[in-house]
């Protein structure tokens, strides 16, 4: 074989979701090996509206690990970078040692390149951290060889991540074990369970940059004891009941706890000390808007769920959407033309009643939401065939 061909890098690109909790998890009792205190469970977003597409490429004539995040070179020593690549490379060994000496062994010590990038604006604040390892993790396990459960590989990049590994809605079950070995994500149902659930992102303007869940979230466990409280004896109920609800599609019972543990979450971070506060005066205006909503019809037609930042993500049924968007239109009053306002998934036209505008009764924030992005559940990681989708050229470095 001709030297220049054995040079030819091997590439790789697939492409992994955001996920959204509906049971939040906050909360580590292991930094390093990110295990939680609590058991958690999420919602996939569907990859036609966010996602993280990855490109791996390996070949022994790269001298070091390198790594570009969304245009930029990033330090490819970052811990958590460097322990998902230890282990989807101990993975890889360990196949070829248990299951098939014979399997190329070469590769394994090849250094990699990976380039990667989201399809939805950083600055949008969307946690893309999840889909980010996710994609990572899937994409280095496909250029390695390495099959099987992967999910414990992308907790070890952001805990968030092991649900995005899995498509429609999944649980992270905390384990109880001290190598961390039992704490991985499991599909509870598939993403075409609920065809009628849809998500609305409501991206709002932010005000300041909120602390990051990692720092939060060490804060909570040392001074709250409402996290203690709810980690121990709230979360493992909801849990069975989030569960429940999903699997007999009852929206109401689904909404009404979503709205608990996300109201409960930000309780937490009130309780914790200093306080963090992640809901803005545009998160709250959501929040009053939905229970208003939610009145006006004598019953729960839309729920709200709050990360580590003023977004809100709504869940609703198809039915409802073409309203509830045009009563957001109304109270949130945009700046831009209705096309820029509402991205994603096609979104009907509604009116909007007199009763209804003077049922919800509030005051309009004009501009306090910058856009709404419409989407439903979606499949976990993917791989990319074509090649001309590429991150990285045959030289191994960026397009
Ligand atoms: C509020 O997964 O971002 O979004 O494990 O430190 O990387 P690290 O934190 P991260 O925390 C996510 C917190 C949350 C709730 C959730 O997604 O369950």
């Amino acid at each position: 074989m001709p030297v220049n061909n054995m040079d030819k890098p091997k590439i790789v690109t697939c492409t992994a979701p955001v996920n959204i909790a509906v049971i939040k998890y906050w909360g580590k009792r292991n930094e390093d090996l990110i295990l939680p205190i609590n058991s958690s469970l999420s919602v996939t977003l569907h990859q036609d509206q966010l996602k993280t597409t990855t490109t791996v490429a390996t070949s022994r004539s790269f001298p070091e690990d390198r790594i570009w995040l969304n245009g930029k070179e990033e330090d490819i020593t970052h811990p958590r970078l460097q322990s998902c690549l230890r282990e989807i490379r101990r993975l890889a060994r360990k196949r070829r040692n248990d299951e098939d000496p014979s399997l190329d062994s070469t590769g394994l010590s090849h250094k990699v390149h990976i380039c990667s990038i989201n399809n939805f604006p950083t600055a949008a604040g969307l946690a893309s951290s999840a889909a980010g390892f996710a994609c990572l993790v899937y994409t280095l396990a496909r250029v390695f060889g390495v099959e099987g459960e992967l999910s414990g590989i992308a907790r070890q990049g952001s805990g968030s991540a092991c649900r995005s590994m899995y498509g429609g809605f999944v649980q992270w079950i905390m384990g109880d074990k001290d190598d961390g070995k039992d704490s991985v994500a499991q599909q509870v149902e598939p993403e075409t369970h609920w065809p009628e659930l849809r998500i609305l992102v409501l991206v709002a303007s932010a005000e300041r940059k909120p602390v990051g869940s990692t720092s939060g979230m060490q804060t909570s466990v040392q001074t709250s004891c409402l996290l203690k409280h709810r980690a121990q004896s709230v979360v493992p109920e909801r849990m069975v009941e989030m569960t429940d609800a999903v699997r007999r599609k009852d929206f109401p019972a689904f909404a009404e706890l979503t709205m608990k543990d996300s109201n409960q979450f930000h309780a937490t971070c009130l309780d914790t000390y200093p306080p963090i506060f992640y809901l803005s005066s545009v998160s709250q205006q959501v929040i009053s808007l939905v229970h208003r909503y939610n009145r006006h019809y004598g019953e729960t037609r839309v729920a709200y769920t709050f990360d580590a930042g003023p977004n809100a993500v709504i869940f609703t049924l198809e039915q409802h959407v073409p309203e509830f968007v045009r009563v957001v239109q109304h109270f949130f009053p945009p700046d831009t033309h209705t096309e820029d306002f509402i991205q994603g998934l096609p979104v009907g036209r509604a009116a909007l009643s007199e009763e209804l505008r003077r049922g919800v009764g509030l005051e309009p924030m004009p501009k306090g939401i910058n856009y709404i992005i419409s989407t439903k559940a979606g499949p976990g990681p993917c791989v990319v065939e074509d090649p001309t989708q590429h991150l990285l050229s045959s030289d191994g470095l960026p397009k």
